[in-house]
């Protein structure tokens, strides 16, 4: 009997990282919020639909952005963020009331897959640290509860500055100072069936090596063979620095006798722009290293020592955050601006379709949220009138017609004159009044110039050849009896021929 139950236990001692091989790894998005400018939550989603990114990591529960998520399928992890984490550990009334508030409300239409409880808090909050696992298990009894447990996993976010000799990674172990807290935490985690949530930044390990790590090893680049680092106790060969994390986490794990917990990377990137002093900050290296990162993770490759083992990993991040403070590098971790589009054009081929697709083609011009209603009028009847673009489609009773509103009609106009523009540079602006988006506008039957939907020649041939003169078709003629506000003034603008840009 004792023996079965031994071996029962060794057996499912050793599941959990032996499934994982048999699993996909994936590759998430975080997405921080600190633009000037952000992207409301239906854009963002449209966003994250365009490139196919399927898994995301929120650093709160935002309603709003639960709710744009809900029927996408895009699996979300949520965070409880820090400044909760004391009122949730030392109450578990008060987590059962978090998980109410932000689980209940948004599944099943939201797939919340994971919560991570905190965000470094053992280097950042370091006083929370004595609640965080209670925490957690307050959190999860909440899920038990609500039967949930089994879908969403339970976790926290650990900077990877607490696992310390982590080269070679075999001699990796956590900083001592924590041993209390890292244990009954790896004890939940095991218990849980979840995962060790790390942030892993190569960037900043190379930045501080002061040159002991080769920039290559940091970008996954190939190394000549005399420059592999090889762990002289494991002879495992490493051939990149993310690895070496990963698996100086898997060492220090094991140290304290833990070795069936899987890795997750919470956030991985490369800034694309820094100050005078960091001058590995660049367009180049951020592209490698998430390029190369994105089609490691989808590798399945593993690690040296989990060959296999899916690393999932999500990428930091999503936007280039503005209004973060600090160092130039702070605000320009993203893969987009805030208007959706790339900072740069990612190198995936053959790795699937997530970010593979380059949006630069995919733009629109719209009218921008909350200017002046006169300056937008009179770009649209420049676009109309001298600009040359058709405006049949937005005569009454036509496809773009509804909603008869200045905005939606500028927006059309914009849209169909930078298109005809070839959008190239400085098409889209109309004294300010217009935008560059990758959200396509179109709407019902309206089908704007751009538009997947469309191939550039306009639907039932209302798109005109910019040759053509549109002020002298008969296309101009219905304006006449057209009741609309914006439709009137380009008939005037027509007759009168003011060009007004
Ligand atoms: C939600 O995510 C889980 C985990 O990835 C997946 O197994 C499940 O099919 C997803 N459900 C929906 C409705 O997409
Ligand atoms: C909180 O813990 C107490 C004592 O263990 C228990 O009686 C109570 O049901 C728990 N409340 C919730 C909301 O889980
Ligand atoms: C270990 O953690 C403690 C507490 O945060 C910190 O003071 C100490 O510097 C860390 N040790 C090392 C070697 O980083
Ligand atoms: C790990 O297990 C070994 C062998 O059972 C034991 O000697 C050691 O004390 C354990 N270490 C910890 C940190 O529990
Ligand atoms: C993909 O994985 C295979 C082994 O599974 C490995 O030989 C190959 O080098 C990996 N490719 C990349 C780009 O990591
Ligand atoms: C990316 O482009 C390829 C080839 O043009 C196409 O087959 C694929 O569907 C596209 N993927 C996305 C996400 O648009
Ligand atoms: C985008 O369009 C421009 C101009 O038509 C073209 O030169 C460029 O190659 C296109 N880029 C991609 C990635 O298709
Ligand atoms: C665009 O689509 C229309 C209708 O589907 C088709 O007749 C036309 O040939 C296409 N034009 C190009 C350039 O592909
Ligand atoms: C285009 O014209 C055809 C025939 O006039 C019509 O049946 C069809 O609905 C029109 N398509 C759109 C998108 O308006
Ligand atoms: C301009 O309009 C006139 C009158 O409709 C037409 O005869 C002429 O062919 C048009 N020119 C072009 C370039 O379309």
């Amino acid at each position: 009997m004792a023996y079965w139950r031994l071996m029962a236990a060794v057996f499912i001692h050793l599941l959990p990282l032996a499934a994982m091989a048999d699993q996909d790894a994936f590759v998430g998005v975080n997405i921080g919020t600190a633009l000037s400018d952000m992207p409301n939550p239906t854009q963002v989603v449209a966003l994250l639909k365009a490139q196919q990114i399927r898994h995301v990591r929120l650093y709160d529960a935002d309603s709003a952005m639960l709710t744009a998520l809900s029927g996408t399928g895009i699996r979300v992890t949520v965070s409880v963020p820090n400044n909760q984490l004391l009122a949730i550990g030392q109450s578990n009334a008060t987590a059962a009331n978090w998980v109410t508030r932000n689980i209940l409300n948004h599944v099943p239409a939201t797939n919340i897959t994971a919560i991570l409880v905190g965000s470094q808090v053992l280097t950042t909050i370091p006083n929370a640290a004595p609640v965080l696992v209670s925490a957690m298990k307050y959190i999860h009894a909440a899920l038990i509860a609500a039967r949930l447990d089994s879908h969403i996993k339970v976790s926290t976010a650990h900077s990877s500055s607490i696992i310390l000799d982590s080269f070679p990674p075999s001699q990796a172990f956590f900083n001592r100072t924590w041993e209390p807290v890292m244990v009954p935490l790896l004890e939940f985690l095991q218990s849980t069936g979840s995962y060790l949530m790390l942030n892993v930044y190569p960037y900043y390990d190379y930045v501080q090596s002061q040159g002991a790590i080769p920039l290559d090893y940091a970008l996954f680049r190939p190394l000549p063979p005399n420059k592999e680092a090889i762990d002289s106790n494991t002879l495992l060969h490493y051939t990149n620095v993310f690895d070496a994390v990963v698996d100086a986490a898997y060492f220090a794990m094991s140290y304290l006798n833990f070795t069936n917990i899987p890795v997750v990377v919470t956030e991985s990137g490369w800034p694309s722009k820094g100050d005078s002093d960091e001058p590995d900050a660049t367009l180049d290296n951020a592209n490698t290293y998430n390029s190369n990162l994105i089609k490691h993770v989808l590798n399945n490759t593993g690690t040296p020592k989990h060959p296999g083992v899916a690393v999932s990993t999500f990428i930091y991040e999503l936007y280039n955050e503005d209004s973060r403070s600090g160092a130039v590098s702070e605000k320009n971790w993203g893969l987009f601006d805030a208007n959706g589009m790339p900072i740069y054009v990612l190198h995936l081929t053959g790795s699937g379709s997530m970010l593979a697709n380059d949006t630069t083609n995919q733009t629109y011009c719209v009218a921008r949220e909350g200017v002046d209603r006169k300056m937008l009028q009179a770009a649209l009847d420049w676009a109309c009138g001298p600009g040359k673009v058709d405006c049949s489609a937005m005569v009454q009773g036509a496809a773009c017609y509804e909603p008869d509103t200045v905005a939606a009609h500028a927006t059309y106009a914009f849209d169909a004159y930078y298109h005809r523009m070839a959008m190239a540079e400085g098409t889209c602006d109309f004294n300010g009044v217009a935008t560059v988006t990758t959200t396509d506008p179109s709407h019902g039957r309206c089908i704007f110039p751009g538009s997947k939907g469309s191939n550039g020649t306009f639907i039932n041939g209302t798109f005109l050849d910019p040759s053509s003169n549109s002020t002298s078709s008969s296309s101009s003629l219905p304006f006449i009896t057209h009741d609309s506000v914006s439709i009137m003034r380009i008939f005037m603008v027509l007759l009168s021929s003011v060009v007004l840009l």
